[in-house]
């Protein structure tokens, strides 16, 4: 049976979240036997906002396959170009932006000899953007992308458990994988679906594990007290954390066989505060 395996690793929230993945990712590599990596970079930038064509480059370098997004794509307007240049095939937003938006929802890439098809929405639910149908979005995707493959894997960026689950039974038996993104807290509900798409409601991210989604708490915390707005900074005090799943899967079939979750804890990593 020929398999691929691939990890997919939540959001990466600025310099912590980018020394975090460049310090493990090789021995995460070899130890779990990876051949495809996708990470969520939409706060990979600095100050956590947004992401760059520099930090493409610094993935792509790091053997990172595809990077996906979210509702943070448009903090950095440097990467306004990059997204729609068709040539660049590996990054992607979500797919239901109005389609005046520059880039694209989906992508592929070869894995071990094989195609595989990524697609990346985002939820409607508690979210602040006014977005076209995540579902039907999808839909339309595949009816295209089914032609070339049956490996792929869906990103589902979204805040509520209920709509990304959804998502999931929606695509089941369509699709690899769904996994969510955005809350930056890995969940610890990942299986595989009775028609084999494999499903976690969180993947979770890179960054400070005492901090709140990767920034400094205490920023935070004034904000919810006096609802005045505050800036918020990216947290580097240890422990550092990165959590993600790797899924197995069944090339002949496009059905995953396995979801494990990947977490790692380290507590030496020293990281400078951002200026
Ligand atoms: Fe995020
Ligand atoms: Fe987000």
């Amino acid at each position: 049976m020929n398999i691929i395996r691939i990890l997919m690793l939540g959001d990466i929230v600025g310099h912590t979240g980018r020394a975090m993945f460049q310090k493990h990712i090789a021995r995460l590599r070899a130890e779990l036997g990876i051949d495809g990596v996708i990470v969520n970079g939409e706060n990979s930038g600095s100050q956590g906002r947004g992401i760059t064509a520099g930090i493409v480059k610094f993935f792509r370098h790091n053997g990172v396959d595809v990077v996906t997004t979210g509702n943070h794509i448009w903090q950095k307007k440097e990467i306004y170009a990059y997204l729609a240049d068709s040539g660049h095939k590996d990054l992607i937003r979500p797919a239901n932006f109005p389609s005046d938006c520059p880039g694209s929802g989906m992508t592929t890439f070869m894995c071990k000899g094989f195609e595989v098809g990524v697609i990346n929405v985002q939820g409607r639910i508690f979210m602040r953007e006014h977005l076209g149908c995540p579902f039907r979005a999808v839909e339309s995707l595949l009816t295209y992308l089914h032609t070339k493959t049956r490996l792929i894997l869906v990103d589902m960026h979204a805040e509520a458990t209920s709509e990304k689950l959804a998502m999931a039974y929606f695509l089941d038996g369509k699709v690899s994988a769904v996994v969510g993104t955005h809350t930056h807290v890995q969940t610890a509900d990942e299986r595989i679906l009775p028609g084999g798409t494999a499903y976690i409601t969180d993947l979770g991210m890179a960054g400070s594990l005492n901090s709140m989604i990767g920034m400094k708490k205490e920023g935070i915390i004034r904000n919810l007290l006096t609802q005045m707005p505050e800036r918020f900074v990216v947290d580097t005090s240890l422990p550092l954390s990165m959590t993600g799943v790797v899924i197995a899967i069944d090339v002949a079939t496009g059905k995953a066989l396995t979801i494990q979750r990947v977490a790692v804890l380290d507590n030496e990593l020293h990281v400078e505060p951002e200026e």
